[in-house]
């Protein structure tokens, strides 16, 4: 008799869990590309998370092919889930996908970077990429102590991804300090390139910038001119100056700003090849999105913090922005391992 009973509890039991698997409201999770570390740590943390919160997830990587990342999402859709998570490739390109996912009424979050020029777009969680580009130009400005040292001083400038719309936000956000010291002649820019539509890095890739950098360094360097500073937006663009600098250059190091704290860049850091970088801690963003898809889905009011700064052309989008936070060789430790989010392996 117990062992029947006891059966009878076990199928009972499976049938439980077999339908909440059943049950589980499915979220899709597009992400731009695995060539990056970051997004690959964006799309592990929220897949963890909103499976932790009994969700089923769709987690897809697009290759950095809009066309790709444009069918994805688009299946996301026919298949049944009822968020959409959407790191664009290219902000304005998922225009017909976003037309769906109005037409069937799933909400769509876009996250970190903003989807652009469609109103189909509920809400928008990101780092402050503004106070991004502040923190970098600040950096610039107090390690060349630009308030009281004579100069002039030489800079070049990286810049990121025109199709993304935050690389605008990082340029503005460092040029909005730098820009008074170059209009006065402090700083100069030797390439004569500062407009972001000179400076800009498609597609952020490593070898883009690595390129542009190797030809400004043998047009206007190769006389044996040093750089103080060179102005990056983010990791992957660093990355590509500090190989070209590696290749073509023999004057004194100058200061490289970055972002993400990427692995190959912190050890570049502890290298004394770059000198500082911005963390946002993925694993905040992701927290805070998860939490985002369940306001939304059981129907509460979901939390953000700016209705007012990101128009995508068509509407105001409200917006949760984390806070960066500056990393430099003085408090990686503390950041990056003490913290957990990396080990001393990753940076060995
Ligand atoms: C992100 C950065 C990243 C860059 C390249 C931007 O949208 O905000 O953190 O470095 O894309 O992937």
């Amino acid at each position: 008799m117990k062992k029947i009973v006891s059966l009878l509890l076990c199928v009972l039991m499976l049938c439980v869990s077999f339908s909440a698997l059943a049950d589980a409201q499915k979220v899709g999770v597009s992400m731009p590309t695995k060539d990056l570390q970051r997004w690959n740590q964006d799309g592990e943390n929220m897949k963890n998370l909103l499976e932790e919160a009994g969700y089923e997830v769709d987690l897809q990587f697009a290759a950095n092919d809009v066309q790709q990342q444009l069918n994805q999402v688009t299946n996301m859709i026919n298949n049944g889930c009822e968020v959409v998570v959407i790191s664009a490739i290219e902000g304005s390109s998922l225009g017909s996908a976003l037309d769906l996912a109005k037409e069937k009424n799933i909400p769509v979050i876009a996250y970190d970077r903003l989807l652009m020029d469609n109103e189909w777009v509920s809400y928008y969680a990101t780092f402050d990429n503004y106070m991004v580009g502040t923190v970098q130009g600040t950096y610039v400005k107090e390690a060349l102590d630009l308030e009281n040292a004579d100069g002039p001083f030489y800079m070049e400038i990286t810049a990121g991804d025109p199709g993304d719309n935050n690389a605008n936000y990082f340029y503005s956000g460092a040029m909005d300090v730098l820009n008074p010291y170059i209009e006065s002649g402090k700083i100069i820019v030797k390439s004569g390139q500062t407009a972001f539509s000179d400076v800009a890095t498609p597609t952020w890739k490593t070898e883009v910038a690595q390129t542009r950098a190797s030809s400004i360094l043998s047009s206007f360097y190769a006389d044996g001119s040093s750089i103080d500073a060179w102005l990056c937006s983010n990791d992957s663009t660093a990355m590509g100056v500090i190989n070209a600098l590696e290749d073509n250059y023999d004057g004194d190091w100058p200061i490289i700003t970055g972002q993400d704290c990427d692995k190959s860049n912190v050890k570049k850091m502890i290298e004394g090849k770059q000198s500082m970088s911005v963390f946002k801690d993925t694993r905040t963003l992701a927290a805070q999105v998860v939490k985002m898809v369940g306001q939304i889905l059981s129907g509460e009011e979901v939390e953000v913090n700016d209705t007012e700064t990101y128009d995508n052309h068509i509407i105001v989008v409200p917006s949760f922005l984390c806070e960066p936070v500056f990393g430099d060789v003085n408090n990686y430790v503390e950041l990056l391992l003490d913290s957990g989010y990396y080990t001393e392996d990753d940076l060995k």
